[in-house]
């Protein structure tokens, strides 16, 4: 068997003290998918030996050591690095005495000194502690929002019940006051509930209500609620609809949700006399949406963050109307879209304007498979 990368007999020293040392279990693969090396990280990581895996395929070891097909449950760990191109994946590993952890993991061409690919590296790292610390965080955050819920409400009551004057006659300062305290209220009162709503999204807790419904129905409504919003600012807001309607079997409301938080970002964010453009494509088994804005566009380095629940983009100038947001909007828009099989992506240019993207299926039971667009 042809093999031009024998680095199993490679005696250099220095190489050796470096893989030795690497805190992430190192795999290296020949041509042909045979182990040719390892490091002491990863006999640990896998629980094999170095003699028990050198030489052999993944796939003759046990139940198999990499099941590199099984998704990591969590898609937020799922980066690619743009210096290297190398995408960092989310996988179990499944060890020698069948347990499964979770790893991240990523792939390297091993080039010989000619620059020819003669093998392939793989470096693994766990990740099941801080899945565990991750899913107990995302558990406290959600049991406070939802303890914050009732002294909300029940604050909210009382401060109505003054409102209507239940407590006595109030003058025009206190009902000034009173009214600008029960609209900050509602405001913490839909923070809460769109947060809640995304974690129990996210856990398949909310059942959509599918219906067959028209795409331009839907952005009309939406965009009709805005229209007033974008003339104060001068924003023209257009929309750009196949000639054919488009019928989509999607929870309405939350369709409409997701059109909401995307337009109302792009005014919001946008200098005043420029343009927001809605414009759908029909592809034969789905339907992409865009929401286009010449705003400032969104910095690099926060792009891979923005659908975190409470991310905002620190290094974006605010001004009085974008200085109150909370940072949920676009965690929402995700967790619908993906709750309705579809993907949401963006494309954004400091200076030049941002694009947001979403894909759904038009058919409800399309599955997550409308990935050719
Ligand atoms: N169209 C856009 N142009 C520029 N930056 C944007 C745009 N949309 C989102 N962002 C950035 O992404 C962050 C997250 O957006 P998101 O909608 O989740 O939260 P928010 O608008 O700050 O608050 P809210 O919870 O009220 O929606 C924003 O704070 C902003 O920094
Ligand atoms: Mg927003």
């Amino acid at each position: 068997m042809e093999n031009s990368c024998k680095v199993g007999g490679n005696n250099n020293f220095i190489f050796k003290l470096v893989i030795n040392s690497l805190p992430v279990g190192l795999f290296v693969f020949d041509k042909l998918g045979h182990i040719i090396e390892v490091n002491p990280a990863a006999e640990t990581l896998c629980g094999y030996s170095r003699d028990e895996l050198l030489g052999k395929c993944c796939g003759e070891m046990g139940d198999g050591l990499f099941d590199m097909i099984a998704p990591g449950e969590d898609e937020d760990t799922y980066n690619r690095s743009e210096d290297t191109g190398a995408e960092v994946r989310e996988a179990i590993l499944i060890k020698k005495d069948g347990e499964r952890i979770p790893v991240l993991y990523f792939d390297a061409a091993l080039k010989d000194e000619d620059d020819h690919i003669c093998g392939l590296v793989k470096m693994f790292r766990d990740i099941a502690a801080e899945k565990k610390m991750r899913k107990k965080h995302k558990i406290l955050i959600s049991m406070f929002a939802h303890d914050l819920k009732a002294p909300v409400a029940i604050a909210g009551g009382f401060l109505s019940r003054l409102l209507m004057g239940k407590a006595g006659e109030l003058n025009e300062k206190q009902k000034n006051y009173l009214t600008v305290i029960n609209n900050e209220l509602k405001k913490l009162d839909n923070h809460i509930h769109s947060f809640l709503d995304v974690l129990r999204m996210e856990a398949g807790e909310i059942k959509l209500s599918l219906e067959k419904c028209s795409m331009e129905k839907i952005i009309y409504d939406v965009v009709n609620e805005f229209q007033e919003r974008a003339a104060s600012k001068d924003i023209r807001l257009s929309v750009n609809v196949p000639e054919q309607n488009i019928l989509v079997m999607v929870d309405r409301e939350q369709i409409q949700r997701v059109f909401v938080n995307l337009v109302d970002n792009a005014i919001k964010y946008s200098q005043p006399h420029t343009e927001v453009r809605i414009l759908i494509e029909d592809h034969d088994r789905y339907v992409v949406c865009k929401v286009m804005d010449r705003g400032p566009g969104i910095p690099e380095e926060d792009l891979p963050h923005i659908f975190d629940p409470f991310f905002r983009a620190a290094s974006q100038e605010r001004t009085e109307d974008t200085s109150d947001g909370t940072g949920i909007g676009l965690a929402v828009v995700k967790s619908i879209v993906e709750a309705h099989n579809g993907r949401v992506w963006v494309n954004s240019t400091v200076g030049k304007g941002t694009t947001f993207f979403f894909s759904i299926p038009k058919v409800a039971d399309d599955g997550p498979g409308n990935s050719d667009k």
